[in-house]
């Protein structure tokens, strides 16, 4: 078995943007740099079959590539205990579009996955248990956290293995997208 989920990679320079917020939060696990993600959805343990499956179902979808900007931060948590801060995204149609194609494939392939409600972001530390209360001052002074735009050109089917630092990430097979479209080219007035 493997477990599996779909993410877009985060490029080098995006990575190093991210390291200013990736800091001053005591009892934080940081994501290390190369591990950074945006999850366009999660599938879970899958056998050999299933695996094959997703990689054939991904492989046939067909969408445009397009700029994506990270816009400020944020904090999931539960029952007043902090689980995760991360960075999120401008509000992106394309993205929405791959994501939905995504989840139609996998479908397709019958493929079980995480049906949860997609909230992109980046996630950046994880905790167990902290108040989340204590979040606020990193929130307030994160949130003007601005980087790229960058191209994404590809998304990937990762495997994510539990080693003894922590999740492992793998990329198991990248998917291209069609080279985004040239901004239009606007007539020059005489
Ligand atoms: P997260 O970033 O919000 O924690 C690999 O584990 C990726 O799959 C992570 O980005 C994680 O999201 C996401 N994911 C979604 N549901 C998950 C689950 N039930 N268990 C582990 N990871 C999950």
């Amino acid at each position: 078995m493997q477990r599996l989920f779909v993410a877009l990679a985060m490029p080098e320079d995006i990575r190093d943007r991210l390291a200013g917020p990736r800091a001053g939060l005591p009892g934080a696990r940081w994501v290390p740099p190369e591990n950074l993600h945006l999850t366009l959805r999660f599938v879970g343990e899958a056998d050999g079959a299933a695996a094959r499956d997703a990689a054939d179902a991904l492989s046939r979808i067909d969408a445009g590539g397009f700029d994506l900007a990270l816009s400020g931060v944020g904090a999931f948590e539960s029952g007043g205990r902090a689980r995760s801060v991360w960075a999120g995204t401008e509000p992106e149609p394309a993205l929405d579009a791959l994501q939905r194609k995504v989840d139609g494939a996998l479908a397709r392939a019958g493929v079980r996955m995480d049906t949860r409600r997609f909230r992109p972001h980046v996630t950046l530390a994880r905790f167990s248990g902290a108040r989340a209360a204590r979040l606020g001052p990193w929130l307030a002074a994160n949130g003007l956290f601005r980087a790229g735009p960058f191209a994404v050109e590809g998304f990937t089917l990762f495997e994510s293995a539990l080693g003894r630092g922590g999740s492992v990430y793998r990329p198991l097979v990248e998917f291209p997208l069609r080279p985004a479209a040239p901004a239009p080219v606007l007539p020059v007035a005489p």
